[in-house]
């Protein structure tokens, strides 16, 4: 599994963090990501049309890569998983979930925001961690700082990071790829706007 994290964190720079607020969205909007170059799509759940658009992308939708963001529990992991989701993302971890990810044959990539919490996951096995809430938590200068005590890490870290910091993070030994919300924001979502999203996948696509 953890050999499936890191080739999904390798495909692209950026891995689209995606709150959806109607399914029907979900197609032209993964289809517009991939032919920008982002196939890696997550779909958090915190909407109740993301299982919806989970699965739609994962039938239709060819070239992309999509999972679930925002898993909190065992039922996420497995509805998601039953949708047609191929990895699954979390924003911290809690010993059930792990005990569920234990159990379940979807990926998972969990997040942490300390030291200690990286070398709690690293005793369970995880080597490919989220790093969240990145900005917030101390930005590139603190995640830079894990790399020479905990090398064996790799990171995707999201949240607060723009197209403009995005190189920051991404320069540094320990990053794979980033994630954020940029790509698909919520006016472009909501008006259809799929030459826009395409254009800001581009962008992204062009970091690395
Ligand atoms: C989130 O929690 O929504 C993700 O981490 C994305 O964060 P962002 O909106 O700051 O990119």
């Amino acid at each position: 599994k953890q050999q499936q994290v890191e080739t999904l964190m390798r495909l692209a720079p950026v891995i689209p963090v995606v709150i959806i607020d109607d399914a029907r969205a979900a197609v032209p909007m993964a289809r517009a990501l991939v032919a920008g170059g982002i196939p890696t799509i997550e779909v958090t759940l915190r909407t109740s049309a993301a299982l919806d658009a989970i699965r739609a992308i994962a039938a239709e939708v060819e070239g992309a890569v999509v999972g679930c963001g925002t898993a909190l529990t065992a039922r996420d992991l497995a509805a998601a998983q039953q949708a047609g989701a191929r990895f699954a993302v979390s924003p911290g971890t809690s010993p059930r979930l792990l005990d569920a990810a234990d159990d379940s044959e979807l990926p998972l990539l969990p997040g942490v925001a300390t030291a200690s919490e990286a070398m709690a996951l690293l005793e369970r096995g995880y080597r490919h961690l989220k790093f969240f809430p990145a900005v917030p938590a101390g930005g590139h200068k603190l995640l830079g700082a894990w790399a020479s005590p905990l090398p064996q890490i790799r990171f995707c870290p999201t949240g607060g990071i723009s197209l403009s910091s995005a190189p920051d993070f991404l320069a540094l030994p320990n990053v794979l790829c980033v994630g954020g919300s940029w790509l698909t924001p919520a006016d472009k979502l909501a008006s259809g706007d799929w030459t826009g999203i395409e254009l800001l996948a581009r962008e992204a696509a062009g970091l690395r």
